[in-house]
């Protein structure tokens, strides 16, 4: 059989449809299409397929904050996630943005896992930036380094 096509490229209008379906079905916190298209009309969303199918989805904004990032279900812990985020951090990189940021939920194991194995440190702790009791994290990764040294921060809520 012949080896599925894995292409990692930056996000266009026609993929917004399959962008938020999958945000929709990833991620309690999800956009509408219009806000897919400003998303993708920044040019700072990165996505992988296979075979042409959407497999995961990297959104962030021109200042290099993370909006959305999610892996479809089916295509979770092969690799694709970590190999989405490092993609899109070098893209970042090439911008000249000097750093990315995101917020993740304290709960969220398998993202700050990765988040931290790609060089991302917990710089603030969001005490019920979720919900009454859902703290969160805010973290950032210097894009001066070498993408993909691991790191280490000191948690408030582990
Ligand atoms: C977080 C997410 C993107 C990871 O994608 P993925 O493709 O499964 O990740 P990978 O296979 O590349 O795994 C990379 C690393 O992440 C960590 N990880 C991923 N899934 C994990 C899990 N279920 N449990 C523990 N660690 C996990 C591990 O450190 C893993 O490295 P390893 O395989 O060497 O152990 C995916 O789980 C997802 O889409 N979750 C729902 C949406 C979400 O939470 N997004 C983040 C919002 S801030």
């Amino acid at each position: 059989m012949p080896k599925p096509k894995v292409v990692y490229r930056l996000a266009k209008r026609l993929d917004c449809g399959h962008l938020e379906e999958l945000n929709q079905v990833a991620l309690p916190v999800f956009y509408s299409r219009f806000e897919w298209e400003s998303m993708v009309s920044m040019k700072r969303t990165y996505l992988v397929t296979v075979s042409a199918e959407l497999v995961g989805y990297m959104a962030c904004n021109t200042d290099g904050c993370v909006i959305s990032f999610a892996v479809a279900e089916k295509f979770r812990r092969k690799g694709y996630g970590r190999a989405l985020l490092k993609y899109g951090l070098e893209e970042l990189k090439k911008t000249g943005i000097p750093e990315a940021i995101l917020r993740v939920k304290v709960i969220n194991k398998p993202a700050l896992m990765l988040y931290e194995a790609m060089g991302f440190v917990v710089i603030q702790g969001l005490p019920n930036y979720y919900s009454k009791g859902d703290h969160g994290y805010l973290m950032r990764c210097p894009l001066s380094l070498k993408i993909g040294s691991t790191s280490f921060s000191i948690k408030l809520w582990r």
